[in-house]
């Protein structure tokens, strides 16, 4: 696969044309940011290690039947994907408060929610990605009502999914972020990134974050963290 010119930048990865127009190329970067882009800093080996657990996290979603835009990892820092057209959404699902949620409807951070909770947000710079519900949705024309059930029920899918794996190595899955796209045919599918920056990990017995907020809250380096949730990942099978 021929890599070609660049087609997007995101804050944490590059997205290129190939010489097959239904594959893009993505290229996971060395930054972190924090704050809607804000803060933002040059972070060694970060690349690497997220390539390497979204790729390792999408196979482990298509082996559970869950349809997803990954093909394949082809080096560490870079992978193919299937070329959908993104929705302007980040898909929240939350299993216990954290983060906005907390501060949001003053929930002390660590309850237990009764029930997967799924927020929406409209992916959209210069509003700073506000907080939406179904009707803004339909309002925007940003999907149909058909999809957005559709985009729910992969969102809980995803989180039992991701739940189960993650219990696997001792981490509860807090919340998480996702993103869909759609295919020439109309599908609904899992796109964008899983890895420490879109969810809250702790260690299921210390409570030990092992996610973004040890960047976002200042309280250690990423690195450690991040090889700590592949390694576990990677030694799954032997547990
Ligand atoms: P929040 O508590 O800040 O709303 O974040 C909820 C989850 O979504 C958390 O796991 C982090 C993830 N997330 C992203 O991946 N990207 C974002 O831009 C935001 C705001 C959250």
């Amino acid at each position: 696969m021929e890599k070609r010119k660049l087609a997007y930048e995101g804050k944490a990865k590059k997205l290129y044309e190939t010489d097959d127009n239904t594959v893009f190329l993505v290229e996971y970067l060395d930054q972190a940011t924090a704050l809607n882009g804000l803060r933002k800093d040059a972070v060694s080996g970060k690349g690497k290690m997220n390539n390497q657990i979204t790729a390792y996290i999408f196979e482990e979603l298509t082996a559970k039947g869950i349809a997803n835009h990954f093909l394949e990892k082809i080096s560490k820092t870079e992978q193919l994907i299937r070329k959908v057209e993104m929705i302007p959404l980040e898909v929240v699902v939350r299993n216990v408060a954290a983060g906005s949620f907390t501060k949001r409807l003053a929930v002390a951070e660590g309850t237990t929610l009764p029930f997967p909770i799924i927020e929406f947000y409209y992916k959209e710079d210069a509003l700073d990605d506000p907080f939406i519900n179904d009707e803004h949705v339909r309002f925007l024309d940003i999907a149909s009502e058909v999809e957005l059930e559709k985009i729910k029920t992969l969102a809980l899918a995803v989180n039992d999914a991701l739940k189960e794996l993650f219990l696997e190595i001792n981490i509860r899955l807090i919340d998480f972020k996702i993103e869909v796209g759609r295919t020439a045919e109309g599908e609904i599918l899992l796109a964008d990134e899983i890895s420490p920056d879109t969810c809250r990990l702790w260690d299921q017995t210390t409570n030990e974050h092992l996610d973004k907020d040890v960047y976002r809250r200042e309280i250690g380096d990423l690195i450690p963290v991040y090889e700590e949730v592949l390694n576990r990942l990677k030694n799954k099978g032997a547990n």
